[in-house]
């Protein structure tokens, strides 16, 4: 296969800007995008008449090989991102989760786990606990490891969960450093009250995961970080939105001018929660994933925000576990591992749900899926964009052909799937990573070890002036009142 591709005669999309052009790839790199580029026969030429020409999907929130709940993910770094490519994701930020409280050992077996990439990645970094050495070692995660950002863990009581003493900790040394502070917004004390009062009341089964944990309690923790950035005065990225609550914390803190970022996940935006009561457990099991998927409503509520501007891009939290491992909570829905699939699906379904629907612009397709995000995480125009310079990141898609979803062909590990048995138009026919086609015919080309670290920089633009809005709050403040010492 030629170092040197061109595609012809497709629309090229971009976040900005949509044209009909020609895409000249060489050694990974786009070369140029114009009219009509003529080309010798030692060029691979593919033909992209009548279809879209975007930059592949980057989707900011997977766990790949994540140890969890008893037990570790069926997806590693080679299936998932497999999956990933034949999907039209050509990047994904997986989330680091430190041994035994320690970022650095976590830092060093993800990068082990990693080793066998076959696309192109990077990761996030969650923080457990806090002490002077989590302290320092987010500052060498920043400056040394291309990490420009920090996930805390509102609920997991017992395992991730941190207290608001932490949280506060934590998004000030977020700010030093300007790196994005992430939540995952849910009362985990309340949370864990809930699931005590369905197992008294002999709710068991994986209903009792919805029961537990309302949107009511995904609201208050959404509302509760949203206040504490505001006080630390530092920009804040909520993962997964699953719920109308969360969704109108942001709303209501983005109109008063905070820098709040919004992420729901292509689960969330398509399913409901009737599934959790379905009489087999194998069904229902499969379905269970933290903050749940909500009530019919919610989805409707989490697609219009998208296409209006309130959430800014989509995620899956794709976190692989089987029906076997599912039912490890077979007589307690506290122990079925947490986890739903996306990595593969997002792509079709945002599109079958966003833009065949009428609800977005295929511009704005690009920028939900994959511009926007490498704004966030500042690897904008590397990825993100169908731009000279460009990483040849980038997938067709063709409009009037169809795509269906099912676990008997996705490439996943998994064997099963929520999405199954959904189909819609607008088939991603050709997947180019890093330069090389990496699917094309319904067949993936990939090989362990060919996907690169992207290291990410730190004061993305969600950063800009924020010391000034600091300047303006301290000369707001009125100098202390003088009283006496004594009065008469
Ligand atoms: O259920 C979920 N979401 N599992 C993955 C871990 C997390 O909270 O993101
Ligand atoms: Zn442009
Ligand atoms: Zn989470
Ligand atoms: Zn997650």
């Amino acid at each position: 296969p030629s170092s040197k591709i061109l595609i012809k005669g497709g629309t090229v999309v971009n976040a900005h800007h949509q044209q009909v052009a020609d895409v000249y790839i060489e050694d990974g790199i786009i070369v140029a995008i114009k009219p009509a580029i003529t080309v010798g026969d030692e060029v691979t030429v593919i033909d992209a008449t009548g279809k879209f020409v975007m930059p592949g999907g980057i989707d900011p929130h997977t766990h790949l090989e994540f140890e969890f709940m008893d037990t570790v993910t069926v997806d590693d770094f080679f299936s998932g991102q497999a999956a990933a490519l034949a999907g039209g994701t050509t990047m994904h930020i997986d989330f680091v989760i430190p041994h035994k409280g320690s970022l650095t050992a976590g830092f060093e077996a993800y990068e082990k786990k990693a080793k066998k990439s076959c696309m192109d990645y990077g990761f996030h970094m969650a923080v457990t606990k806090w002490d002077e050495t989590v302290s320092r070692e987010m500052e060498l995660m920043v400056k040394e490891k291309g990490i420009n950002s920090f996930k805390f863990f509102l609920a997991y009581k017992g395992a991730l969960m941190i207290n608001d003493e932490l949280l506060l900790e934590g998004f000030k040394k977020c700010k030093s450093l300007g790196a994005l502070a992430m939540v995952h917004a849910e009362n985990g004390d309340a949370v864990y009250e809930g699931q005590k009062k369905m197992i008294e009341l002999g709710i068991t089964g994986p209903e009792g995961h919805a029961l537990s944990r309302p949107a009511v309690l995904e609201g208050e923790a959404t509302a509760r970080a949203i206040r504490l950035a505001d006080f630390v005065n530092t920009p804040l990225y909520v993962v997964h939105v699953m719920s109308i609550d969360a969704m109108e914390e942001i709303a209501r803190a983005r109109k008063s001018g905070q820098r709040v970022i919004g992420e729901p996940v292509a689960s969330g935006l398509v399913l409901d929660e009737s599934w959790l009561w379905h009489p087999d457990f194998k069904t229902a099991a499969k379905y269970v994933m933290s903050p749940p998927i909500r009530k019919r409503g919610h989805d409707k509520a989490l697609q219009a925000a998208l296409s209006t501007g309130i959430l800014q891009l989509v995620g899956t939290d794709h976190c692989a576990f089987n029906s076997t491992q599912k039912a490890l909570g077979i007589d307690d829905f506290r122990k079925i591992p947490n986890g739903v699939n996306g990595i593969e699906e997002r792509m079709h379904v945002v599109w079958d749900t966003m833009v065949e629907s009428g609800q977005i612009s295929v511009m704005d397709y690009v920028r939900l899926t994959s511009t926007e995000c490498a704004r966030i995480f500042n690897i904008y125009p590397r990825k993100g964009a169908i731009l000279p310079g460009s990483d040849a990141d980038i997938i067709i898609l063709n409009p009037n052909s169809s795509f269906e979803i099912t676990a008997k062909s996705h490439h996943s590990r998994l064997d099963t799937n929520v999405f199954e048995g959904r189909r819609g138009k607008g088939k991603i026919e050709v997947t180019i990573a890093g330069g090389r086609v990496v699917w094309e015919n319904n067949e993936l080309k990939v090989a362990p070890g060919t996907g690169r670290y992207i290291k990410m920089s730190p004061f993305s633009y969600l950063f800009d002036g924020i010391d000034k809005r600091d300047d303006a709050y301290l000369k707001s403040l009125q100098a202390p009142v003088k009283r006496a010492k004594s009065s008469s």
